[in-house]
């Protein structure tokens, strides 16, 4: 096994392709989960990243994505369970207190992490993997003079803008044009699964993006927005069933979308429950 550091967008296309070939139910990342958080970030935050590849016979085994100064991404090949082992110990190399988000059935990580010297902290908010079927989806419904449809790919600042005002509540977002560009460009975001209603305005008043991944056929919906001012007119739920739609319409058979699960912030699991997603595993950090 042999451990080099990440080079460029060839390599994280070969840390998705590892996601993709190691995915199960009980997995915590998509292919989707990868291209959004390395795409919307890479601009703002990519200096304070860290990113490793171990590879063995011609194949990716593993990676590791620390952001400094305390987090740890690692997808390691389940019947690698070994490289997870070097990959945390990586990691302790350049922050010896971190942390490190899992899925509580990702049960060969969670092992390594408790053999060096991680343990849970149980305190820290989660998420919950929310799963639904697309067999049977209700059809979506707009306010008079909203229209519901997909983006169009030289919609970058507009959709940007939508973007940034729905995810602007705590602290004014900092994702720019640019940021979304880098969404739109990455694999395998695809416009006909980027969907928003426009406000009488022309504002993109709510939005939902599903990344699918054609091999299991599941589709992660990641991230979903409505603004203030259109809250709770129904927006949030009729964008997400219109990208379902179009979501099996694209061959997907099952959809999933990871809220945060503890008390701390209960909107939007409430938002993906009243659609149709069901709960299922969630995650845990583990601290060093
Ligand atoms: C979560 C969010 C997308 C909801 O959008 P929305 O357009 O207001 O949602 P809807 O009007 O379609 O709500 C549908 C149902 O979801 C649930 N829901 C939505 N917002 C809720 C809230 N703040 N509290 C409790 N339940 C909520 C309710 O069951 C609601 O039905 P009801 O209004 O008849 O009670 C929006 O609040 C938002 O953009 N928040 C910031 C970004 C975010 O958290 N995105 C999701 C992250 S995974």
């Amino acid at each position: 096994m042999r451990r080099r550091d990440y080079e460029g967008p060839d390599d994280l296309r070969l840390m998705q392709d590892l996601v993709q070939r190691t995915w199960s139910p009980r997995s915590r990342l998509h292919i989707g989960d990868v291209a959004w958080e390395r795409s919307v970030n890479f601009g703002r935050r990519g200096d304070t990243w860290r990113t490793a590849l171990w590879e063995d016979d011609g194949q990716v085994v593993a990676w590791g994505w620390a952001e400094l100064p305390d987090h740890l991404l690692l997808v390691v090949d389940p019947v690698r369970p070994e490289a997870a082992a070097e990959v945390i110990a990586w990691y302790r190399a350049l922050v010896p207190e971190g942390a490190c988000s899992v899925l509580e059935e990702e049960t060969h990580l969670v092992s390594a992490l408790e053999a060096a010297g991680f343990h849970p902290d149980d305190e820290a908010p989660f998420f919950t993997h929310h799963d639904m079927s697309l067999s049977d989806l209700r059809t979506p419904v707009v306010p008079d003079g909203f229209t519901l449809r997909h983006v169009r790919p030289d919609e970058v600042e507009k959709r940007a803008a939508g973007h940034r005002a729905a995810w602007s509540d705590l602290a004014p977002s900092k994702v720019t044009d640019e940021d979304f560009a880098a969404v739109m460009s990455t694999w395998p975001y695809r416009p006909e699964l980027d969907w928003i209603v426009e406000a009488p305005n022309g504002e993109f008043a709510a939005s939902a993006l599903i990344w699918l991944d054609e091999v299991h056929g599941v589709g992660l919906v990641e991230p979903v927005g409505c603004a203030p001012e259109y809250r709770r007119r129904g927006l949030g739920q009729a964008v997400n069933l219109a990208a379902l739609h179009a979501l099996r319409d694209a061959g997907g058979t099952d959809a999933r979308v990871c809220p945060r699960g503890d008390d701390g912030y209960p909107s939007a699991r409430a938002l993906y429950q009243s659609i149709g997603f069901k709960p299922g595993a969630r995650t845990r950090l583990y601290v060093a």
